[in-house]
């Protein structure tokens, strides 16, 4: 079977962003997958982060995956510190990889820009994210297109590594993205992608009063200045919301209204909230439960870490013997 491995990074509250172009759709794919879905508190470590509420976080972030709707009975779901071998893998991939390609990647570009003194460990960043894949021996990782490169790069150190140390048959597969069906979520700025750090957001926990505040202010079409301006759907980033959670009758009665001024955009706000707190209070309702026994919580992401380990530790054995070290301790 198949095998999927996607990873999220613990740095805030999940939202409707990274629900809608992200986590809907592992959710999905457990039903067709052997899937495992990681917290990776590792990558974190690439900015500045504080120690105090990283463990909190990582832990925040895998109820949310779980309240969305990831099972750990379907799917294994755990943090990606609690496996070891990670970072193990990572080091024998960094000497199959050429700092060349790494210092091509756009995002490392992006980041390291900005940066008066560049950690070595965001240019690693994208080795470790192919040792995540690799070390469960995934084929399908289902991400955004700002993760296309990476994958690639994945690729090409699968390649490497099969090529230097599997060289009649592949141990490793060549990983391929399986890009989600949502494009990208604007945040409600409309100016920029949702992003917590933006501010733009509304999180998957929001209460329905909270959801209210965020979407009254919300930027929509520009053009239309007062409530007699007829609208274009298109260009309201609200309208888009209204395709992932008002069924389709509402979509097009919103259509209508719009483009011909029977609603003003409060109206249509208005039913838009009213649509998103009904998808996201089973979620919040599911969060609060499992927030309410945090060691039930903490006993699942255990288990899944055992699970990803067992699996973790078999292919390390076979690397490490391709590779030319001594066997492993009696221990493991
Ligand atoms: N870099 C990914 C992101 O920012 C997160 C990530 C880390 C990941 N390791 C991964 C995604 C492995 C898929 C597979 O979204």
């Amino acid at each position: 079977m198949d095998r999927v491995f996607s990873g999220i990074q613990p740095t805030g509250e999940l939202h409707i962003g990274n629900w809608l172009g992200a986590v809907k759709n592992w959710v999905a794919l457990q039903e067709r997958y052997d899937c495992l879905y990681c917290a990776v508190d590792l990558h974190v470590l690439t900015a500045k982060y504080e120690p105090a509420v990283l463990a909190e976080r990582t832990r925040e972030m895998l109820i949310g995956l779980m309240a969305a709707g990831l099972s750990p009975d379907r799917s294994i779901l755990f943090a990606q510190s609690q496996v070891p071998e990670h970072t193990r893998l990572m080091w024998f991939f960094t000497n199959v990889t050429g700092v060349g390609e790494l210092e091509r990647m756009t995002q490392y570009k992006d980041k390291s820009q900005r940066m008066e003194r560049v950690p070595a460990g965001l240019l690693m960043y994208p080795v470790l994210q192919a040792a995540d894949i690799l070390l469960y021996r995934a084929n399908k990782v289902p991400v955004g297109e700002d993760q296309v490169q990476h994958l690639e790069l994945s690729r090409e150190i699968a390649r490497a590594w099969n090529a230097e140390f599997a060289p009649d048959e592949p141990f490793f597969p060549e990983p391929a993205p399986l890009l989600t069906p949502a494009r990208r979520i604007m945040g409600l700025d409309g100016d920029a992608k949702m992003s917590k750090s933006l501010g733009n957001t509304i999180g998957i926990f929001e209460s329905a009063e909270q959801i209210w505040a965020k979407l009254r202010p919300a930027k929509t079409d520009p053009a239309r200045k007062t409530k007699s301006d007829p609208g274009t759907p298109e260009k309201c980033n609200l309208f888009t919301l209204h395709q992932h959670f008002s069924p389709p009758a509402t979509v097009a009665e919103v259509d209508t209204k719009c483009r011909t001024a029977g609603w003003g955009c409060i109206e249509c706000k208005r039913v838009l909230a009213d649509n998103v707190i009904v998808e996201l209070s089973p979620i919040r309702e599911r969060g609060a439960a499992l927030r309410a026994d945090v060691e039930a919580v903490d006993r699942a992401i255990a288990l899944g870490a055992d699970k990803a380990r067992a699996i973790a530790v078999d292919t390390m054995r076979e690397v490490e013997r391709r590779m030319g070290f001594l066997p492993a301790m009696t221990s493991r």
